[in-house]
């Protein structure tokens, strides 16, 4: 039996504490959604990974909020039971407090979202700041910034320097003290993790960040064996479902070709006597048609 009863910012406090470890994962639609629901997912993100694995831009830049509150919707429709975390896209934050405090309130009043995402410190925490004055809760994002990442930086681990390990953990000290209730370490190693991870009371969910964090993240696709070419060394795959996928569409078009699909048992059926009249009315019709045909001139 599932557990239906919804999960909230204390329960994974909670988790960490009795360190039960966080199972989060990316999802962006409904499907996907209901089975990392009731496979026992405590929280979805609705990550801006979906401009890239759904949407098919090169980097997490161009999804817009419209996009992004659409995927939220979809997904907190069908979940009963995960926390959702709806990741705020680029632009959608960066311009001022007031811009990120109004769209973070769209993420929660039209999309159900039970608190939003936003990379970094710096800058981020006064945005961050905002949008917790207003009672919603927010999931912090250092190491690796794929927004930032996609503007230059490069796709490459952080932290493997003392100065940046320690520009990382004061980063995260910090978002600790702005409020929020967790954080998402990308992309660092472990034992700069672990000491994230020991430095600070809320939740640390790695991805690329080692076993020491109090969860783990992965995308959707690369868990599943969807991503096309690249997949990041931190990816653990638990299936193959590209190759399944694949060979179940050859496999519809081969029958589609040869007329094996659809067989009687895809097909509707009518009462005969039914299907008789519907065939005499037809006979009828168009010996009227023919008697009304006018001749042709000769
Ligand atoms: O958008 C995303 O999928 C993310 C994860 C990589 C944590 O932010």
């Amino acid at each position: 039996m599932p557990d239906i009863s919804k999960l909230r910012v204390n329960d994974l406090s909670d988790m960490a504490r009795s360190r039960t470890r966080i199972a989060m994962v990316t999802a962006y639609d409904a499907s996907s959604a209901r089975l990392a629901d009731r496979a026992g997912v405590d929280v979805i993100l609705v990550g801006d990974s979906a401009a890239m694995t759904v949407l098919g831009h090169e980097s997490t830049i161009p999804v817009t909020l419209d996009e992004m509150l659409m995927f939220t919707r979809a997904v907190t429709r069908v979940v009963q039971h995960a926390f959702v975390v709806a990741d705020m896209p680029f632009g959608s934050y960066q311009p001022g407090e007031d811009e990120a405090l109004r769209n973070a309130i769209r993420f929660v009043k039209e999309a159900g979202a039970d608190a939003v995402k936003l990379e970094g410190a710096g800058r981020t925490l006064t945005r961050i700041g905002s949008i917790l004055d207003a009672g919603i809760p927010v999931m912090g994002h250092v190491g690796l910034l794929p927004q930032s990442a996609a503007l230059g930086e490069g796709y490459k681990a952080r932290g493997r320097t003392a100065a940046d390990a320690r520009r990382i953990l004061e980063e995260a000290r910090a978002l600790e003290r702005a409020g929020c209730f967790a954080l998402v370490l990308e992309a660092i190693p472990a034992a700069v993790a672990a000491h994230i991870s020991d430095a600070l009371k809320i939740p640390t969910i790695g991805i690329g960040a080692g076993p020491s964090c109090d969860g783990q993240v992965l995308v959707w696709h690369d868990l599943l064996g969807l991503t096309p070419g690249h997949v990041p060394r931190f990816v653990k795959p638990y299936a193959d479902l590209k190759t399944t996928i694949a060979g179940a569409l050859e496999a519809y078009v081969g029958d589609v070709r040869s007329g094996s699909f659809p067989a009687a048992e895809h097909t509707y059926a009518m009462p005969d006597a039914e299907l008789a009249r519907f065939e005499s009315q037809l006979a009828e019709n168009s010996r009227r048609e023919e008697f009304r045909t006018p001749l042709r001139e000769p």
